[in-house]
Order: structure tokens, then C-alpha cells, then sequence
């Protein structure tokens, strides 16, 4: 594409707008020109008429004579219809009148309008007949035009009811039509100017709208080469404004998806090298024993020492690939899930048996306070090991303290706070431990339990499986607090159920 066209595409939707903008202010002012001619044409002539009625009837008043003694229409006298006449044909206007039997009785000028069959009809009735646009015969000296045209009133006059004399009187139409003239001339005028200003406005008002198309255009642009970190000027609440409104949301969103994206690579990373690490470990304390036993070397007496140290490496680098494996299955929706209404305290009491030993290792007391027979509806593995993974986590993170651990119904399902008076975390620790293979503190890689990072981020993916909800809250020093909610059935939770998981 040449320089020339790219531009010229780039500049249609102004031109486009510009010309619907042009075309609408068009329209709009040949109607109103339309209707403002109409309306003057037809006041003009409307007072024309009335002027011509006027004169009508006081050259009738002044003319007419009547019988002493009947008191009856007697005829016109000449001498005042031709003061009237001369009068009159100052002002252009000619009359004419007719007695009752359609005989012309006086004429000023030459003036001899065709009166039709139809007409005399009307007239008769009483009726003034009003005839816009007419040719009739004038002298050749009154006319100013070979075919002069004028608009004629005739006007019937009655005496005791009776029809006596009709008087047809007009004046030229070429002074109205000069008017007319001069109004329309204006008038093209006027629509020339506010052409040329629509043409103006119509420009800048496109040119806004496309610069700040454009605008959005560029940036849009520059997501497609990967650059999120681009925001508009929000211009205007109009639908650009709204528009540039959800492109900023867009790039925010996808820089945060980024940055998440980027985030967990890096995890993942620490995690492959964490895990190399923590297997080279084991795998040589086990190559060792081996090499041990197969040389003959390891004293009889410390054979079963060294068989149950292999067995402790291995069992650690099970549940490492282990963890890993569920976490994979429960995110890519591969885990069964049979949920039905079981007994949550009892489960609870025996979790508690299990993990005496560990608590008290670390000088923990597990305080369980869950009244008999408190069910819960979920899948029985799973309430396991989400129970378990927190309650281990909590032993795992408090030395010398208190882990309680609390189970009671609620509206629409089962409640349990699991609360430790450990280490505790800082806000921007309690932001990330859902998150896979996160561990809030790098020196804690080494504990007895677990070290992969995984218990939070399969504990939530299992809650969100139930549709349920977990939320901790915690407080660095001073201990955390963790409450699972599961629902009472399969039902999706409400939205006031949603909300901050901290
Ligand atoms: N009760 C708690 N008190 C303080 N910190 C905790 C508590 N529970 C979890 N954490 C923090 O959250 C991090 C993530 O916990 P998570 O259970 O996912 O991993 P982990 O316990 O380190 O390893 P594993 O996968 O073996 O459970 C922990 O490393 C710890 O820093
Ligand atoms: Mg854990």
C-alpha cells in the first residue's frame, strides 16, 4: 500500500462522518427553507387579498347608488368609479365589475377577467372566490409584461339578499414575486454560509472522534507486540470514553495475567530446582545404602537401621511426586467426587489421633471442640486430607502453642476454624499461600512435614470443588486462623459468599 492510500483509508470514518453530519444539516435546512417560502408566499398573499377586499368594498361604498324611495340597488355611478379607477391604477390594481346577468357594467384599464361557470356558482352563494394566478386581458399601457400576471379577488355584493354586482379586482403578482425572489436569494445565501460552516464544524467534530480512534488504535497496536503496559487518557463519558475505559481494564488485566503467568514460571522453576535438590538428597543417602549392602560393608547391627532410613528417604520422595500428581489430576478436573452427608467429628477425632504424636513432637496441644455427630456434606477423602493438610500445616508452623480446632453447622452447610497461636504471616505472605509450590519463608524448606508447597493450593482447589469457601486470616507473631466452609448441597454458593480469601 502507497503512503497516499494507506492515508486515505485511514481517514474514511472521517470522511464518513463528516458527510452523514454534512448531509443531516442539509436536509435539515432545505425543509425549513421549504417551509419558511411556503409560509411567506402564503402571508403574502393573504395580505395582498385582504388589500384587495379593502379596496373592493370602499370603491362599492363609494360608487353604489340607491332608490330614494324603495330603498333598492338603482346602479353604480360612473363619475366615482373612475376617480376610483385612477386611483386605484397608482397602486396597480385594476377592477372590474359585472351586473347579475355575467354583463361586464364597468372596466378600469382594459381589465376583463374571465369569470368561469363554476365560479358564478360560488359567487351567487355569496362566496369570494380567490384565483392566486391569472392572465387576463389588461391594456396593452397598464401591463408590464406581454402575458401580465396577476391574482384576482371576486367579490359578489348583495342588496336586501340579493345578488346585484360582483366585482372582480387584481394586481400584478410580479412585486410579490419580486419579494419572493429577494427572500429566496437570502435565503441561498444564507443556506451557502451555513454550508460552509457545517462543512467546519462537520470537520472538527469527525476529526476529534477519529484522533481519538486513532489513539486506541495505536495502542491496541502495541498490545498485539506484547507491550500491556500502555493506558489512554480517558476522554469524554460518551461510548470512546467507555470504550477507552475497558481497553485500560484489558491491558491492567492482561499485564496482571502476565505478571501471574510470570510469577508461577518462576515458581515452578524454584520449585524443579527445589525438588532436584531435596531428591538428590535421599537418592543418595539410599545409592549409598545400597552400595553399602551389596559390598558387605554395613555391620549386621546397623543393617536394619540403614533399611528403615531408605524406607523414611523413600516415603519422603513418594508423597513429593505425589503431591504433584494430585495437584495436577485435581486441576485438570481428572479427581472423582462422591459427596454425601457423613460424620464430621468423628472423622475430626480421629484426624486429632493421628496427629497427637506430631504436635507433641513440637510441644503442640490439639484442642478439638466439636459436638458428636456434626455432619458435613462432601467427599469423605477429600474432607481428609483438607482437614488434615491445615491442621498439619498449623502443628507445622507453632512451637509450644495451642491448635484449635472448632466444627459447628451454619446456614446452608458446616463451618470449621482450624486456629493456631504460631509464626503466623505477613499481608503480603497471606496474598500468595493458595499459590502453587509458594512457601511463605525459603528457610522453612526443611521441615518435617511436607516441603513442597502444595497443601494450600490442593486444599483450595479441593474447597472449590465442594463449592465451598476458605479464608485465613493471620497475624505475623501472633498465630493463623483458617475457616472452610462446605455447603449443604451441590448447589453453587451465593454471592455473599464470595469474596477476599484473606
Ligand atoms: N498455620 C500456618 N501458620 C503459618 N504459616 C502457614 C500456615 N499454614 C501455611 N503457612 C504458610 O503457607 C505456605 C504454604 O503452605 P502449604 O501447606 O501450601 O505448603 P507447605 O506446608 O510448605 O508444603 P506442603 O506442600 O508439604 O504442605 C507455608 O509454606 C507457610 O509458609
Ligand atoms: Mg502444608
Amino acid at each position: 500500500m502507497t503512503k497516499l492510500t494507506k492515508k486515505i483509508t485511514r481517514t474514511k470514518l472521517m470522511y464518513r462522518l463528516m458527510l452523514s453530519f454534512f448531509a443531516i444539516m442539509v436536509l435539515l435546512m432545505i425543509i425549513l427553507s421549504i417551509s419558511f417560502i411556503d409560509v411567506t408566499n402564503r402571508s403574502m398573499y393573504r395580505d395582498t387579498w385582504r388589500q384587495l377586499r379593502q379596496d373592493s368594498d370602499s370603491l362599492i361604498q363609494d360608487s353604489i347608488r340607491y332608490d330614494p324611495v324603495e330603498h333598492d340597488f338603482k346602479g353604480f355611478a360612473t363619475p366615482e368609479l373612475e376617480t376610483n379607477a385612477r386611483l386605484l391604477a397608482h397602486q396597480d390594481v385594476h377592477f372590474a365589475i359585472y351586473d347579475t346577468s355575467q354583463q361586464q357594467v364597468f372596466t378600469s384599464n382594459g381589465f376583463t377577467p374571465t369569470i368561469t361557470a363554476a365560479n358564478w356558482v360560488k359567487l351567487k352563494k355569496g362566496q369570494t372566490v380567490y384565483i392566486k394566478l391569472t392572465t387576463p386581458r389588461v391594456s396593452k399601457k397598464v401591463s408590464r409584461t406581454s402575458l401580465p400576471r396577476m391574482t384576482v379577488i371576486l367579490r359578489p355584493y348583495r342588496v336586501k339578499k340579493k345578488l346585484v354586482a360582483v366585482v372582480a379586482i387584481a394586481t400584478f403578482v410580479s412585486s410579490l414575486e419580486e419579494n419572493m425572489h429577494e427572500i429566496k436569494l437570502n435565503l441561498l445565501v444564507a443556506l451557502f454560509f451555513a454550508g460552509v460552516l457545517t462543512i467546519i464544524a462537520s470537520y472538527i467534530f469527525s476529526r476529534s472522534v477519529t484522533i481519538r480512534i486513532n489513539r486506541l488504535r495505536n495502542l491496541t497496536y502495541q498490545v498485539t507486540k506484547g507491550n500491556y503496559n500502555v493506558r489512554l487518557r480517558i476522554m469524554g463519558n460518551d461510548e470512546i470514553g467507555d470504550l477507552a475505559r475497558s481497553f485500560n481494564q484489558m491491558t491492567a488485566s492482561l499485564q496482571n495475567s502476565q505478571a501471574e503467568i510470570h510469577r508461577q514460571e518462576e515458581r515452578r522453576r524454584q520449585f524443579m530446582a527445589n525438588a532436584a535438590h531435596e531428591m538428590r538428597t535421599p537418592l543418595t543417602t539410599i545409592n549409598g545404602i545400597l552400595e553399602g549392602l551389596q559390598y558387605d560393608v554395613i555391620p549386621e547391627e546397623d543393617k536394619k537401621h540403614s533399611i528403615e532410613l531408605m524406607q523414611n528417604e523413600t516415603k519422603r520422595l513418594i508423597r513429593l511426586v505425589n503431591d504433584n500428581l494430585n495437584y495436577e489430576k485435581i486441576r485438570t478436573n481428572q479427581i472423582s467426587m462422591d459427596r454425601k452427608l457423613f460424620d464430621a467429628a468423628a472423622v475430626l477425632h480421629n484426624l486429632k489421633e493421628q496427629l497427637t504424636k506430631k504436635a507433641s513432637a513440637k510441644g503442640d496441644q490439639i484442642d478439638l471442640a466439636v459436638a458428636d455427630g456434626l455432619l458435613v456434606y462432601a467427599d469423605y477423602d477429600h474432607f481428609v486430607q483438607i482437614m488434615f493438610n491445615i491442621i498439619q500445616n498449623a502443628i507445622q508452623f507453632t512451637k509450644n502453642g495451642r491448635i484449635h480446632v472448632r466444627g459447628k453447622q451454619v446456614a446452608r452447610g458446616t463451618e470449621f476454624v482450624i486456629q493456631d497461636d504460631g509464626i503466623g504471616m505477613t499481608p503480603d505472605q497471606l496474598d500468595n499461600i493458595w499459590e502453587r509450590y509458594y512457601k511463605a519463608d525459603k528457610s522453612r524448606m526443611n521441615t518435617k512435614y511436607g516441603e513442597s508447597g502444595l497443601g494450600l493450593a490442593i486444599v483450595h482447589q479441593l474447597v472449590n470443588l465442594h463449592n465451598g469457601k476458605i479464608t485465613v486470616k493471620s497475624k505475623i507473631g501472633v498465630g493463623s486462623t483458617f475457616t472452610v466452609f462446605f455447603p449443604n448441597s451441590d448447589e453453587v454458593l451465593p454471592k455473599d459468599h464470595d469474596g477476599d480469601e484473606n
